[in-house]
């Protein structure tokens, strides 16, 4: 007699990126699906981040760099611009109280002394109550452009070998790597294993060019409000599946 056992599933043993970089995208689809004005969408996003940051954190990821605000919105309508400035004011007083309490370290890049006074301030706040908690890093990339942070690099380099602090020949990766801005994260987690992005755009836009180089990518159609845990899951479980071979074979 035959007998027909039920197939297993063979289940791959997830492999958590010790650090994650996100591209927000799609909030203002997002809103205009709902027929509500593009900032709903970015309010929403705000909450999907608290969201993700704590789902991130209990699954052991030690960074989470989130791209909030690149060089280039700037030419983004003039109110769109200021309500999205406001985010680190209202995040600071809704939601950095529990980011805290679950031991989130709040940490920024990009060309954050320009950004209006108030937004800085709150962002500084909130790297001071939280610089000695010890779990995942939650990294603000605002007002960062990966180019941007290049040429500042180049430029200080430049004028450290004019300096006479070193000459070009002991120009390195990891030289390099220490003038980024990703210098504030540890150092063998400045680089993240996965990059994500929402809303099927295809592309990196500027995110973390010299880091992201050997990054496993994931894009996903889902609008960022509408992702969560199991969407990070997912993108999580697909990482598990590659084969990181960082150029060997
Ligand atoms: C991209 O979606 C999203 C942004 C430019 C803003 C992202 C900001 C957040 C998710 C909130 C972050 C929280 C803090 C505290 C700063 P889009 O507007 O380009 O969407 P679209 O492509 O559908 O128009």
């Amino acid at each position: 007699m035959f007998s027909f056992k039920k197939k297993e599933k063979i289940e791959i043993p997830l492999q958590i990126p010790r650090h994650i970089g996100i591209i927000m995208d799609g909030n203002g689809r997002w809103a205009k699906k709902r027929m509500q004005p593009r900032i709903f969408g970015h309010k929403s996003g705000m909450e999907t981040l608290q969201n993700v940051t704590i789902a991130a954190k209990e699954l052991g990821v030690q960074v989470l760099t989130v791209y909030a605000f690149s060089t280039e919105n700037w030419s983004r309508p003039e109110k769109e611009v200021s309500f999205i400035m406001n985010l680190p004011v209202e995040f600071y007083d809704r939601y950095v109280p529990e980011l805290h309490r679950n031991n989130v370290k709040i940490q920024m890049i990009g060309d954050t002394e320009r950004l209006p006074k108030a937004t800085y301030e709150a962002l500084c706040k909130a790297e001071e109550l939280t610089q000695l908690n010890t779990g995942l890093i939650l990294n603000f990339a605002l007002n960062y452009g990966g180019r941007a942070e290049i040429i500042q690099a180049v430029k200080m380099i430049a004028q450290d070998v004019l300096d006479a602090k070193f000459s070009p020949g002991e120009i390195d990766e990891e030289m390099i790597a220490n003038y980024l801005q990703t210098s504030n994260l540890p150092r063998l987690l400045r680089d993240p294993d996965l990059v994500i992005r929402t809303s099927g755009e295809l592309r990196l836009s500027n995110f973390l060019p010299w880091q992201s180089a050997y990054s496993e990518l994931y894009f996903t159609d889902t609008l960022w409000p509408d992702f969560d845990e199991k969407a990070l899951k997912a993108a999580i479980k697909e990482y598990s599946k590659r084969n990181r071979r960082f150029g060997g074979v």
